[in-house]
């Protein structure tokens, strides 16, 4: 089929290449021209594991294109996906002005053909019709002369089709995904989308093959659109709860790894993000879960549960601070390396990291904050954020340790787990290790002559 994908980030840059990889003729639109030369080279602006090779390969077979050419995109596309940024507006509510200038957009280049519109971005309830709409006003005010308004207005559909995609396993959880959620009243529309999915939904593309087909789970547009809040307000409730346990852990003398594990095979709460740590963060559990407060609010409900695992979360976020002024009483003056900078591993992405709150008190505080992170390196792009201005970012792990009075683990990149910490701790001041995603063994950081701190467990209690 011919797609197009406008808005190449994390999510539409991924869905355009595994589109394309899948047999489809992908035109990716995005408004950024320095964006769109690199990805013309072939080369992804952003860092997935295993992206670039899949990107090469299909602009290599001639079935996918990037252009600035919105007009372009929209001609060539029977499904047009939506998958621009949707940030929070200081209010917490989502801003959607990029989804309604691509609406607009779509509107003003339809040509009669008919066309299945894809919110795929995470959008407010609601959003499924107020997209229809822009398109209808677009169309409404085209200057066209070849083919009739009322003609235009009924060859388009709108379907909610929210992406459950982590950063970092990407690719993967593309090819592999758990469920496909639809939402419209068009059947017709749902059959183009069910024929573009058809090789993902018969697993074709996945590592397990033998499982049986993936559910397609079709829904109305609202519920389609509140399942994708729904879905990230849970998960990040689910660490909230965690965390929260991890803390009572801290005081009674308990180990919240035991404990997740022992709750966590109970197949009714499941194992999978009950690992606790320093908090949530990245582009979306904060703003998704501040969005759907937001339309609470909205709405008369207060919804206290998300309040608290946004309070728990904000919380924990600084919690490493805490520790480190336990251990080390006055900041002013000492030397914390941090390992890792990015929200989590296998990414570049330093939206809503809570390095960043870190960073941000550690220096309030007085504190020289060094930092290693195998992705965001000197000179790096990601490296060009203005928030790690006072950040001194090291080349090497050694190199970080070099005159520190503490490392705190920030992110759970898995070689981290592998350092020469005996090597690390010759060159240090201090000799204590914060785990702040209870990622390394402790033992062995205790043999490596440190002293050991996780969340919610430490090896001396
Ligand atoms: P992003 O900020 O990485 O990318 C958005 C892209 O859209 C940018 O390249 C930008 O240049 C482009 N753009 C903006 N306005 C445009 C316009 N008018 N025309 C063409 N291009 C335009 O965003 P993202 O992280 O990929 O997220 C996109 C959406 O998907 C958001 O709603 C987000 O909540 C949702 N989502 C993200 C993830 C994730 O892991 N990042 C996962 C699931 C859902
Ligand atoms: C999350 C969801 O997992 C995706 O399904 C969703 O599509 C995406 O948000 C989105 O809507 O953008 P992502 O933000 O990439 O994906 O990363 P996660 O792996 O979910 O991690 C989010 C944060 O939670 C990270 O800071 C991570 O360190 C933290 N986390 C995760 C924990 O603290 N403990 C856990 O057990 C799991």
């Amino acid at each position: 089929m011919n797609v197009c994908v406008i808005g190449t980030g994390y999510v539409g840059l991924v869905t355009g290449v595994c589109l394309a990889h899948m047999g489809h003729d992908v035109i990716c639109v995005d408004n950024n021209a320095t964006k769109v030369a690199l990805m013309q080279s072939g080369k992804s602006p952003i860092y997935e594991p295993g992206l670039d090779e899949l990107m090469q390969s299909s602009m290599a077979a001639g079935r996918l294109r990037f252009t600035t050419d919105l007009k372009a995109g929209v001609e060539h596309g029977d499904v047009l996906f939506i998958a621009v940024g949707t940030p929070p507006l200081p209010t917490g509510e989502s801003d959607t002005r990029y989804v309604e200038a691509v609406a607009r957009g779509i509107g003003a280049h339809l040509t009669g053909d008919y066309k299945v519109i894809v919110n795929k971005s995470t959008v407010p309830i609601g959003s499924g019709n107020w997209v229809r709409q822009i398109v209808l006003d677009a169309i409404a005010s085209q200057d066209t002369t070849h083919v009739d308004r009322d003609t235009l207005a009924q060859s388009f559909e709108v379907v909610s089709n929210p992406e459950f995609l982590r950063e970092g396993s990407a690719v993967y959880d593309t090819f592999n995904p758990d469920r496909i959620v639809l939402g419209g009243s068009s059947q017709r529309a749902i059959a183009t989308m069910q024929r573009l999915y058809a090789p993902l939904i018969r697993r074709q593309f996945s590592e397990k093959q033998s499982l049986p087909a993936i559910p397609v789970v079709v829904t109305d547009l609202a519920s389609a659109e509140m399942i994708k809040y729904a879905a990230n307000a849970f998960l990040a409730t689910k660490i909230s709860f965690i965390n929260e346990v991890a803390n009572i852990c801290d005081r009674v003398g308990a180990d919240v790894t035991q404990v997740a594990q022992g709750i966590g095979l109970d197949s009714r709460i499941g194992d999978k993000f009950l690992q606790a740590g320093i908090g949530w963060g990245g582009s979306c559990f904060p703003k998704d879960v501040a969005a759907l407060i937001h339309t609470a609010r909205d709405y008369g409900y207060e919804a206290p549960l998300l309040n608290a695992a946004v309070q728990t979360n904000q919380h924990q976020r600084l919690l490493a601070l805490e520790k480190l002024q336990q251990m080390l009483k006055i900041l002013k003056g000492k030397t914390i390396g941090l390992l890792g900078l990015t929200f989590k591993p296998n990414t570049d992405d330093l939206r809503d990291a809570p390095a960043l709150d870190l960073i941000r008190e550690l220096v309030r505080l007085g504190a020289k904050v060094k930092a290693y992170d195998p992705i965001v390196q000197p000179g790096s792009h990601a490296a060009q954020d203005e928030r790690l201005a006072q950040v001194d970012l090291a080349t090497t792990p050694m190199q970080l340790a070099q005159g520190c009075d503490a490392l705190v683990l920030v992110t759970d990149w898995v070689q981290f787990q592998t350092l020469d910490y005996a090597a690390m701790a010759a060159v240090m001041r201090q000799r204590i290790v914060l785990d702040g995603r209870n990622a390394l063994a402790p033992e062995a950081i205790v043999q490596a002559g440190f002293a050991y701190m996780g969340i919610g467990y430490s090896v001396d209690r």
